[in-house]
C-alpha cells in the first residue's frame, strides 16, 4: 500500500496577482507574500515527512509577462537564495533546480549553481524550483538526448522504456510526484510535469498562493490520505499509514 505522506508533492503556485488585487495591493506585492507561503510550505513539508516538494516558480511562458513583473520575480529569487538560503542547507535540504537555466542572467545562474553544490551532500527533503520550466521542452530534450544515444550506437531504439526515458528528464533521480497541488481552483497542468505526474492525484484548491499556509498544506495532505490509487487496474489501492508501500521511482505499476 502506498505511504499515507506522499514522498513527492508538486505544486503549481497561481494566483498571487488575483489575491494582490483583492487586497487591493500591487500584483507585486502578491509575489512577495507567495515567497513567505513558499519558506511555511518547505517547513511544513519537512516535518511531515515529505522527501520531495516540486515548486513552480516561473515557466518558461511567464517570460511573456511584463518587463518590470519578470524582473521583479527574478529580484525575489534573487534575494531569497541571498538571505534563506543558508538555513535551506543548514536544515539537511537538497536544493534544486529544473528548467532552462541558462535563460536567467548570469548572476543569478551563479548563485542558483551554488546552493545546488552547497546543498549536494544534504539528506533531508529536496525542494525543486522550476524555473523557466516547460514540460513539453524537458519531453522533447529527452527525446533529442536518446535520438543522439540511439544515432551513436549505444542504444536500440527497441530498447527504450520508460525507465530510460524517465532517466534522460530533468527529474532523473527523483520518483514521480504522488499528489500535485494547484491553488486558486483552476483546472489546468500549465505544461508542469506532464510525464511526471501521469498517475498523481491532483488536489486543486480556490485558495490563492498567498493564502495556502501550513494548514492549508496539511489539509491537501489529508486529503491524499483519503485517496484510493488504482495505477490502471481495477482494484483499488488504498493510501494507507502502512511504511512499506514506498514506490520506487516511477516503478511498482502493474
Ligand atoms: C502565480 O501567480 C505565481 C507565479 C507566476 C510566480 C510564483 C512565484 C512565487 C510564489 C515566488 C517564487 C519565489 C521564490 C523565491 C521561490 P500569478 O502571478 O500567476 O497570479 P494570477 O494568476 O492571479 O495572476
Amino acid at each position: 500500500m502506498p505511504n499515507a505522506i506522499p514522498q513527492h508533492v508538486a505544486v503549481i503556485m497561481d494566483g498571487n496577482g488575483r489575491w494582490a488585487k483583492k487586497q487591493g495591493l500591487l500584483r507585486i506585492q502578491g509575489h512577495e507574500v507567495g515567497v513567505q507561503r513558499v519558506e511555511e510550505i518547505i517547513k511544513a513539508a519537512q516535518e511531515k515527512g515529505v522527501r520531495y516538494l516540486t515548486l513552480y516558480a516561473f515557466s518558461k511562458e511567464n517570460w511573456r509577462r511584463p518587463k518590470e513583473e519578470v524582473e521583479f520575480l527574478m529580484g525575489l529569487l534573487s534575494v531569497y537564495l541571498d538571505k534563506k538560503i543558508k538555513e535551506l542547507i543548514k536544515n539537511n535540504c537538497v536544493f534544486n533546480v529544473i528548467g532552462e537555466m541558462g535563460d536567467l542572467g548570469a548572476t543569478l545562474q551563479k548563485k542558483l549553481t551554488e546552493a545546488m553544490e552547497a546543498s549536494r551532500n544534504n539528506t533531508g527533503l529536496v525542494v525543486t524550483l522550476a524555473l523557466s520550466y516547460s514540460s513539453r521542452r524537458e519531453i522533447l530534450r529527452a527525446c533529442q538526448k536518446i535520438a543522439d544515444e540511439v544515432s551513436r550506437g549505444e542504444i536500440k531504439s527497441s530498447e527504450i522504456t520508460e525507465e530510460i526515458f524517465s532517466r534522460s528528464l530533468y527529474t532523473a533521480d527523483m520518483p514521480d510526484p504522488e499528489l500535485l497541488i494547484r491553488t486558486s481552483g483552476e483546472m489546468r497542468i500549465s505544461n508542469f510535469l506532464l510525464w511526471q505526474i501521469s498517475y498523481a492525484e491532483l488536489y486543486i484548491t480556490p485558495k490563492f498562493w498567498p493564502e495556502f499556509t501550513r494548514d492549508e498544506f496539511e489539509k491537501a495532505l489529508e486529503d491524499y490520505k483519503g485517496r484510493e490509487r488504482r495505477f490502471g487496474d481495477t482494484c483499488p489501492v488504498k493510501v494507507s499509514n502502512s511504511s512499506n508501500g514506498t514506490r520506487a521511482a516511477n516503478g511498482g505499476r502493474t
